[in-house]
């Protein structure tokens, strides 16, 4: 069977002053009406049955998922005691689903990026899951188009065949954040690509590769793995969750692993890392402004992200700035210096 596993317990700060630690990205409404969560699960259900969709995520954000997600049942919420980033969350959604069916194939997807063509990017995951039936553990991968430093590096080797009309190929190496000269070599050699961070493979296989590159989260697993179900459960999950590897799989796994596969899709994936990227995504030309949650009345403004509280932003003469508005804070910020919005956070944090 095959199921899909989002992953929701990340906190964010890129987009701030909207994202905090309290509200990640997954939980805000950066395209209308629905959060990055709810289209998450949205473009999953066409695809999956409700009961065929987990989601792991923390104690501090499980009430608000499930009423954003309600068809989703109940049990498939899996519940971290503590964030211990996404491999010990994969680990423990790999477990669970390891009881259910064997022989079950999951999709890891995170829960807050965009995606433009839904309905291609199915018809990938699809292809994804007949790779991952072979025994691999499938990447989808992105065509780089500047030298990342916040990625993971995906370089190609041997075609392994075609899929439902994707090709995929089998990975020399997988290399996570690498430094800005390793990722300019990257993009240009034409062989690598962007790490989506979504994979496809089955319970089998990762529960593998855990216990042969992360011996100290299989062990924690093991224990877990004889109260699944029972009463014990909740605080066995409390006991030995603190002391797992603060990993992501990245790292833990796929740097090392045997058997990986690559499949590059492009289905207009971005993961909005910043408010730029976001005007990018939603803005039709370089002159419109993007407005969301505001009333905005602007004369002689292009180029700008207008994101509101509900109150009216009034802008005149001016181009390229990014305006958030909410009850605290309002950021003011050229486009281009999107990225260095963390700057500020941390410039706050100093200041205590
Ligand atoms: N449940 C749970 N628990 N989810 C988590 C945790 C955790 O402790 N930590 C992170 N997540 C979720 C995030 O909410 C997000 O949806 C996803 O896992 C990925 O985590 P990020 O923290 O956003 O990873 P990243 O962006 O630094 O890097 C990953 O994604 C890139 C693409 O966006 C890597 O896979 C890179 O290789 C990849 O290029
Ligand atoms: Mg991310």
């Amino acid at each position: 069977e095959m199921f899909a596993v989002i992953l929701a317990g990340g906190s964010g700060t890129r987009l701030w002053p909207l994202s905090r630690q309290s509200r990640p990205k997954q939980m805000l409404r950066l395209l209308g009406e629905r959060t990055m969560f709810q289209l998450t699960v949205d473009r999953l259900l066409p695809m999956f049955k409700p009961e065929q969709i987990l989601v792991v995520t923390g104690r501090e954000h499980v009430e608000e998922l499930m009423q954003q997600a309600p068809e989703i049942p109940r049990e498939n919420f899996l519940v971290e005691p503590v964030g211990r980033n996404t491999a010990p969350a994969i680990g423990l959604a790999a477990l669970h689903l390891r009881r259910r069916d064997p022989r079950a194939r999951m999709a890891v997807l995170p829960a807050d990026h965009y995606i433009r063509d839904e309905a291609r990017f199915r018809a990938v995951l699809r292809a994804a899951f007949q790779v991952a039936e072979r025994g691999f553990l499938v990447t989808l991968g992105i065509r780089p188009t500047y030298p990342a430093t916040g990625f993971g590096y995906i370089e190609r080797g041997e075609l392994l065949g075609r899929f439902g009309g994707f090709l995929a190929y089998r990975v020399r190496a997988f290399r996570e954040k690498p430094d800005l000269a390793t990722a300019e070599r990257f993009v240009a050699d034409g062989h690598h690509s962007w790490n989506s961070g979504m994979f496809i493979w089955r319970v089998d296989r990762i529960l593998e590769e855990i216990a042969r590159h992360m011996p100290e989260l299989a062990a924690g697993l093991q224990e877990l793995e004889e109260t699944l179900g029972t009463p014990e459960e909740a605080a066995a999950l409390g006991r030995i969750w603190p002391g797992m590897p603060n990993t992501s799989i990245d790292y833990g796994v796929m740097e090392k692993a045997q058997e990986v596969a690559v499949i590059p899709a492009e289905f207009g994936w971005n993961d909005i890392g910043s408010w730029a990227a976001l005007l990018d995504i939603l803005a039709s030309d370089d002159q419109s402004n993007v407005v969301l949650g505001a009333e905005h009345l602007g004369l002689d403004t292009s180029g700008s992200l207008i994101f509101g509280n509900g109150r009216l932003v009034a802008t005149l003469g001016v181009r390229d700035l990014i305006i958030v508005d909410t009850d605290d804070v309002l950021l003011v910020c050229h486009r281009e210096r999107a990225q260095d919005v963390r700057l500020l956070v941390e410039a706050l944090k100093r200041e205590g």
